[in-house]
């Protein structure tokens, strides 16, 4: 999706569809009378009827007929324009997306951020339109929707506010187009994307990005004692790696964030095996791991001053004559010993050797993304990532970048006694504690390996796929996890 801004009067401007802002009332607002009298009156008249009421995330395409030299009005309802919110336009950008998705429009015009006086309308405008229109169908061979919306031109008052405006569609566009990739990651199958491939492609982000990039194989995270991350890959014809990338976007020597992604590429269960119904969406189980990949070419890409790591542990969780088992016990980087009750709670498992191995960064901060817990989404559906940690300032930050982005986190507590949860008999820890406080406990588990850095996890299980489609989140992969990490980093950018 590309982005342009240009000085321009919408009622001159020619283009497929023209993107407008419509409240619940919006009879009075020039740009709304002036092409209401162009059409002869049939947006009014869809108001009357209540056929469009302007209720925010609705959208309604008009044909002008020539009646304007652009081809199509898209109204897009926003609510009342008091209550105007980055979210509301959004999604009601994403539902506008979505709708000249399905009519093979494939460039727009927009002043959908001009329908209220609130900071942050023009970002989530495009991001609307440009997340809304993604589409993964690089393996149709037939009745593939050849186009798309591909182009949006912001068109806004003046030159002086084109010129300051530029800047940050272009931002928009990098950010988007990094969270496009990660959900190409997430969407690709498991046959193609095996933790090899993974990794290559981590090597491709951070050349494109001018960064380091080292993957370790098997043979030195034996060497290193990742006994927990060779587990849970040992039974898979794709051996375990561990990708590490650094950014270095700032030479004060100031200390890393660092970001780590559950990687796990098909999630079976193992042993443990998962029933069969809905187990082809294991495929997303590396969603992290692609948030974690997006978010540093986005990064590197907005040439972020911060410095970022990227440690993104990759596995095939299979059942096998080699697969590890119930009643297996590993040593972990750590040395801390666990014993394994169920092969499916193997998240945990590679995470917490690559939380181990973040140490050595002597991190500034420590933020896991994972689909960790099926428990995560009877807790909080797909409205909300779960978040759990041990400071909480970057918890505090990390919960306002959420609410900024649409992509919304919810505190669940990590207190001492869930820790009763994961006592084994025989060692250490086991790696899964029984049918209560799932999210909790695999929280906890975490914990026992970050030492005393600053941490946060967040279990994205609710939120990495949309089962539906709705507004900017087309059924899918959603990326989640890219915008939310760009947004704080920039935070503490400055
Ligand atoms: N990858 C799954 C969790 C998951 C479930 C992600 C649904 C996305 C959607 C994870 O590895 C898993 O299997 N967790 C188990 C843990 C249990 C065995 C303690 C679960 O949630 O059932
Ligand atoms: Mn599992
Ligand atoms: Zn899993």
């Amino acid at each position: 999706m590309k982005f342009s801004v240009q000085a321009g009067n919408p009622l001159e401007f020619d283009t497929p569809a023209l993107i407008i802002g419509c409240g619940t009332d919006p009879a009075g607002t020039p740009l709304f009378d002036a092409i209401s009298a162009a059409l002869g009156g049939v947006p009014g008249r869809m108001y009357e009827s209540k056929e469009f009421t302007g209720k925010p995330g609705s959208v309604k395409v008009i044909h002008t007929l020539g009646a304007l030299p652009a081809q199509r009005i898209v109204l897009v309802g926003v609510g009342d324009p008091g209550e105007v919110t980055p979210e509301k336009i959004r999604r009601g950008a994403g539902a506008a997306a979505q709708a000249l998705v399905a009519a093979r429009v494939c460039s727009a015009a927009s002043v959908l951020h001009q329908i209220a006086p609130v900071a942050g309308l023009l970002e989530a405008s495009l991001e609307g339109v440009s997340l809304g229109s993604y589409r993964y169908d690089c393996y149709k061979t037939k009745d593939r929707q050849e186009v798309l919306l591909q182009e949006v031109t912001v068109l806004c008052a003046g030159v002086d506010e084109a010129e300051r405006i530029a800047p940050v569609a272009a931002a928009v566009e990098t950010v988007c187009s990094a969270v496009r990739m990660s959900r190409d990651l997430v969407s690709a199958p498991g046959n193609l994307a095996t933790p090899a491939y993974l990794a290559e492609k981590a090597g491709q982000i951070a050349e494109r990005g001018g960064m380091a990039c080292t993957v370790l194989a098997v043979q030195e995270l034996a060497r290193l004692g990742m006994g927990a991350l060779l587990a849970v890959g040992q039974g898979s014809q794709h051996p375990p790696v561990l990708a590490v990338l650094e950014y270095r976007g700032i030479n004060d020597g100031s200390n890393p964030v660092v970001l780590v992604g559950k990687g796990i590429t098909f999630d079976t269960g193992g042993i443990s095996l998962k029933p069969g119904a809905n187990m082809e969406l294991m495929k997303h189980d590396m969603a992290g791991a692609a948030a974690v990949l997006g978010t540093l070419q986005a990064a590197a890409a907005l040439r972020l001053r911060i410095n970022l790591v990227g440690l993104v542990p990759l596995a095939e969780n299979m059942p096998d004559g080699e697969a590890y088992k119930p009643g297996d016990v590993v040593t972990t980087l750590s040395g801390q010993t666990v014993e394994i009750n169920n092969t499916d709670a193997e998240g945990r498992l590679i995470l917490c050797d690559a939380l181990q191995y973040a140490h050595r960064f002597q991190p500034a901060a420590i933020i896991d993304l994972a689909t960790l817990t099926g428990a995560c989404v009877v807790a909080l559906g797909h409205n909300a990532t779960g978040a759990m940690g041990n400071d909480g300032e970057l918890l505090a930050s990390l919960l306002r970048a959420g609410e900024a982005t649409g992509e919304r986190l919810w505190e669940l507590p990590l207190w001492e006694e869930y820790g009763e949860l994961m006592k084994s008999d025989i060692a250490d820890l086991k790696n899964a504690g029984g049918p209560s406080a799932g999210t909790i406990s695999a929280g906890w588990f975490l914990k026992q390996f970050v030492g005393t850095n600053k941490w946060v996890h967040l279990d994205i299980a609710g939120t990495a796929w949309e089962d539906k489609g709705r507004h900017y989140l087309p059924k899918g992969a959603t990326g989640v996890g890219v915008r939310l990490l760009v947004k704080y980093l920039q935070g503490i950018a400055g």
